[in-house]
């Protein structure tokens, strides 16, 4: 079955077409950032036009790379949720249309599954059940993955997500959106010996749930403090840029080995933008190492929005039987635990 899939939940337009016989066909995102970049974050209304403007010319150039013309499609997979609704909107609409007009099946996917299930498109890939860290702009999140769609939450972000406390950090020393790529690599110039503190927010109690709002504060405190003394410079910077990346990576860390050692399971998969960070990486594989866990994760541009991963998830559910009615339905929020077992009814 060869699968139409389109991401349009927040700035990215990422059109993918997989193929469950031959796996990942090709890919193409397009980025949006530049256009919101001078806001300091993404503005919802130029999204969606710019999702209007893309995705029909995008799936022209993803069809023509595959050698596939559109009657070639056996499926249409769209974000369906969550996002952006004016964004969603649109991907939906042509998503579902489309399919319409070939007369083929179409599936709303969940964003957040689509996350969850990127990893699955890498050679090394982990054998069900283990535990997601998902960790994006908008979601912090500890799950545990039976199978496609049972997922049990098992604890998440109370507050700020961790990809939004490094935009927001990033932003309050003057860096670009979204600031956490561009911390991670300032952080690369940091002396960790700087002695700059931060907290590692609820991990001296017990529980699998995240705070990240308060390190947030601490940050602007650094930064306020530096400025007062006249040392906001370029060391600065890099050292409160590492010290602030430490503290989110620890937390993360042993919140995710936490989970591990509750749920009794050895694979740990994460995904979302944030999953993209190489500390978070190296260090979850150095300290899983030490319990024989594996951690495991997809190449960069598949850590955040894309289209491959929506290919991916929606295909799992349409080979299974799934599909979404003709009546659009979109959800700007939608717990991952709402999503029926990939057997049931659907979306
Ligand atoms: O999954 P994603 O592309 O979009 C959402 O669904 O939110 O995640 C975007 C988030 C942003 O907050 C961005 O700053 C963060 O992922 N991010 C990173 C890195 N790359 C992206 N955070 C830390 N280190 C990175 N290398
Ligand atoms: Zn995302």
């Amino acid at each position: 079955m060869k699968v139409l899939g389109l991401e349009t939940s927040c700035d990215e337009t990422g059109i993918a077409i997989y193929d469950t016989d031959k796996g990942l066909l090709t890919h193409k995102i397009y980025t949006q950032i530049a256009q919101h970049a001078e806001y300091g974050g993404v503005v919802p209304e130029l999204a969606s036009r710019d999702h209007v403007r893309k995705t029909l010319p995008l799936i022209e150039e993803v069809l023509a790379e595959a050698q596939l013309k559109k009657t070639d499609l056996d499926a249409v997979a769209y974000t369906s949720g969550p996002g952006l609704v004016g964004a969603l909107m649109a991907g939906a609409t042509i998503g579902r249309s489309m399919a319409f007009s070939l007369g083929i099946p179409a599936l709303g996917v969940h964003h957040m599954e689509g996350h969850l299930l990127a990893p699955m498109l890498e050679e090394k890939q982990p054998k069900m059940p283990f535990i997601a860290l998902l960790v994006s702009g908008g979601h912090t999140q500890l799950v545990r993955v039976d199978a496609i769609g049972e997922y049990k939450l098992l604890g998440q972000s109370l507050d700020d997500a961790a990809g939004e406390a490094f935009d927001k950090a990033a932003k309050m020393i003057g860096l670009p959106y979204p600031g956490g790529p561009y911390i991670a690599k300032l952080a690369q110039q940091g002396n960790p010996d700087a002695g700059i503190k931060f907290p590692r927010p609820m991990t001296d109690r017990p529980g699998l749930d995240f705070s990240f709002s308060g390190l947030k504060t601490a940050f602007l405190t650094a930064v306020h403090d530096a400025l007062d003394r006249e040392a906001f410079n370029d060391q600065f910077q890099a050292d409160i840029a590492l010290a602030f990346e430490q503290a989110i990576v620890d937390t993360l860390v042993i919140k995710c080995r936490r989970a591990l050692e509750q749920e009794g399971l050895d694979q740990l998969i994460i995904a979302g933008g944030v999953s993209a960070n190489k500390r978070l990486q190296s260090q979850l594989e150095t300290q899983l190492a030490k319990i024989n866990a594996g951690v495991f994760y997809a190449r960069p541009e598949f850590c955040t929005d894309n289209g491959a991963m929506i290919a991916y998830a929606g295909a799992q559910r349409l080979v299974a039987g799934q599909s979404s009615p003709l009546n659009l339905s979109i959800r700007a929020r939608w717990p991952l635990s709402d999503l029926p077992d990939i057997h049931e009814g659907t979306n």
